[in-house]
């Protein structure tokens, strides 16, 4: 069984479709620590709900972003796999070093397209008829490592940024469980850009 710490900023749905399937039997790993960079938000409730360690490092308490990232990894400690969902901070190229392929991402579009924070509103400002969702493994750029699962949904004429966003949250709830599963089975074999999945 593999050890994860969640990295979270705010509502915590795809922490939420983690423990979930751990609890389902369908993941077989342990979540040793939800981190968040911000007070009081619903992602910590929800480890708590589930009597997982949970630990607030505000990001405001810290001037220097080596700082706040020091502090992370003190309280990362040992893991398997460093799994961020919806945490909106960019981590530097020195945090992300230190744990080569072991961080593990979750994007709402089709990644290369529209990455960054706003990628539904981008999406739909450029008229893209299919979007989705991508897990990637972390390299040192923002939403450019290599991928390892993608889901597409239909873009509607009439969608909104909360109801698109909502179509493709159902699906990232389904593919980031499978992706960390594949992961602690030790079938994602990473060359260069490319993720094969080897069969069982
Ligand atoms: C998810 O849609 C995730 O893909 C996105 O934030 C949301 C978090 O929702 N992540 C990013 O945009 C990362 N750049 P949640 O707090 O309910 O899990």
């Amino acid at each position: 069984m593999i050890k994860l710490a969640v990295l979270c900023s705010g509502r915590g749905t795809d922490l939420q479709s983690i423990i979930d399937a751990i609890q389902a039997g369908k993941l077989d790993a342990k979540i040793s620590i939800v981190l968040t960079d911000k007070p009081g938000v619903k992602a910590l409730e929800r480890a708590e709900k589930s009597g997982i360690k949970n630990i607030c490092v505000n990001r405001k308490n810290f001037e220097e972003r080596a700082d706040f990232e020091r502090k992370l990894s003190e309280e990362i400690g040992e893991v398997d796999l460093i799994v961020l969902a919806g945490f909106m901070r960019i981590l530097s190229p020195d945090f992300v070093r230190k744990y080569p392929g072991k961080i593990m991402n979750i994007h709402p579009s089709l990644l290369p397209a529209f990455p960054g924070a706003h990628a539904h509103r981008d999406t739909l400002a450029y008229g893209a008829k299919i979007s989705g969702c991508t897990v990637h493994f972390v390299d040192e750029g923002t939403d450019t490592g290599p991928i390892i699962l993608q889901a597409a949904v239909e873009v509607k004429d009439d969608d909104t940024e909360e109801t698109l966003s909502a179509r493709i949250l159902e699906r990232e709830h389904v593919i980031y469980p499978q992706a960390i599963q594949l992961f602690a089975e030790g079938r994602l074999k990473v060359e260069g850009r490319k993720v094969t999945i080897l069969s069982k």
